[in-house]
């Protein structure tokens, strides 16, 4: 069960230093058809949320290391860098994607290029800068997918060099998701998801793509509940998926919403840009809903995060965290500040704890033409 990280990271989209070395790769594949034979938990969970009717039509892609690695046949899973053990072995992303089959019923699928990527991790990453700086997208596997059949295509990746393998992108390259609900989902070794939900949304041509999660490898093991709540927010394989759908359709009236059941539609507005996001349903996020519409002022702060002070203290103030995930809306007690954080850089790690209230869910990229003041609303999606 125990997973080793990595312990530095490539600056910008180039070098990625770690010492996975002292861990390579060290397992046999084990064939996914094999796998994908068991039908009962392999995973354990709690209380699995309900099925709903629309579990058939959820697909969920996943791309892994293992299942696509040439590994020795004599190692020894437990000194594997990329392989969670459990009754059996599973590739890190391939474990959260089974998470995720066992509450939504959908189908898994893995991405499997037709020439399997070296053991080696200093050899994988170089093939992989290659790979990226020359936009090869590698031949996948033919597999008999019907991606008509699919309303929610999930896909799951881990992070490299900051962003999505290019398998995936070959993948999203050879499949139309037009007018499908595209939900990402990766692991990572520590520093987050990167510019890879940019990248999905991108090669999906989808307007947007639903929130993702980012799990760090060595949480996987025991992120059940972490992905549980994750569905349950994005409203998937859970009771209110089909009122969460029209929601997203924008035929609910936001001034209608069940404050029980739904997240908040509001618009984030910064002078002419206009950016859609939510408020989540706890108390401390209604306290801000309260207040809509609030303007705060707010600075860019180490090309990652705009952050201002608000004049009101909210009381409903627990709890924090000392990372995000890009377009999280946060508050902060420690100095009574809201914040939008739009970029994983190579300072991952918050200082003070922060809250999260809500999310922007358009694109993030307009926070990288902001430069200086900028006064934000928040208001009641119009
Ligand atoms: C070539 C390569 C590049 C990687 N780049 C990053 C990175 O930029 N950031 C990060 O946090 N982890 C990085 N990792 C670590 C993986 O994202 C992480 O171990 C992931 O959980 C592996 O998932 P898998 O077992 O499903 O392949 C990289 C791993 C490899 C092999």
């Amino acid at each position: 069960m125990k997973k080793t990280k990595f312990l530095a990271l490539l600056l910008l989209i180039g070098v990625f230093a770690s010492a996975c070395g002292q861990n390579q790769e060290t397992i046999q594949p084990v064939s996914e058809e094999g796998k994908a034979a068991e039908t009962e938990n392999v995973i354990e969970q709690n209380e699995p949320t309900p099925v709903t009717e629309k579990d058939n039509n959820i697909l969920i892609a996943y791309f892994s290391r293992y299942g696509n690695t040439d590994y020795p046949e004599d190692v020894d899973a437990t000194t594997s860098a990329s392989i969670v053990a459990d009754s059996e072995n599973f590739g890190t992303t391939e474990y959260v994607a089974r998470m995720i089959q066992e509450t939504t019923g959908g189908d898994l699928h893995l991405i499997e290029t037709v020439t399997p990527y070296t053991a080696d991790f200093e050899e994988l990453r170089d093939v992989n800068h290659n790979e990226m700086a020359e936009g090869f997208l590698p031949e996948l596997k033919e597999s008999n997918l019907d991606m008509s059949e699919y309303d929610t295509v999930f896909i799951g990746y881990p992070i490299w060099a900051t962003d999505v393998p290019q398998a995936v992108l070959s993948f999203l390259n050879q499949y139309d998701l037009s007018g499908k609900t595209v939900v990402p989902f990766c692991t990572h070794d520590g520093y987050g998801a990167g510019s890879s939900y940019t990248s999905i949304q991108e090669a999906s041509h989808v307007d947007s793509v639903q929130e993702g999660i980012a799990i760090e490898a060595q949480d996987v093991p025991e992120a059940a509940d972490m992905v549980q709540e994750w569905l349950s927010r994005i409203h998937i394989g859970s009771a209110d998926t089909a009122d969460a759908e029209e929601t997203n359709a924008g035929e609910a009236n936001a001034d209608e919403v069940n404050a029980e059941t739904e997240d908040l539609q509001i618009q984030i507005v910064a002078d002419d840009e206009i950016m859609e996001g939510v408020l989540y349903n706890s108390p401390l996020a209604e306290e801000f809903k309260e207040k809509l519409p609030i303007t705060v002022s707010m600075v860019g702060y180490g090309g990652r995060e705009y952050y201002g002070g608000i004049d009101f203290t909210p009381t409903n103030a627990e709890g924090g965290q000392l990372n995000f995930e890009n377009g999280d809306i946060t508050y902060c007690s420690t100095n009574n500040t809201m914040a939008i954080f739009y970029a994983q850089t190579d300072r991952p790690n918050l200082t003070m704890e922060v809250i999260p209230i809500g999310k922007v869910t358009s694109d993030l990229a307009v926070f990288d033409t902001f430069s200086g003041n900028k006064e934000i609303t928040f208001q009641v999606a119009k």
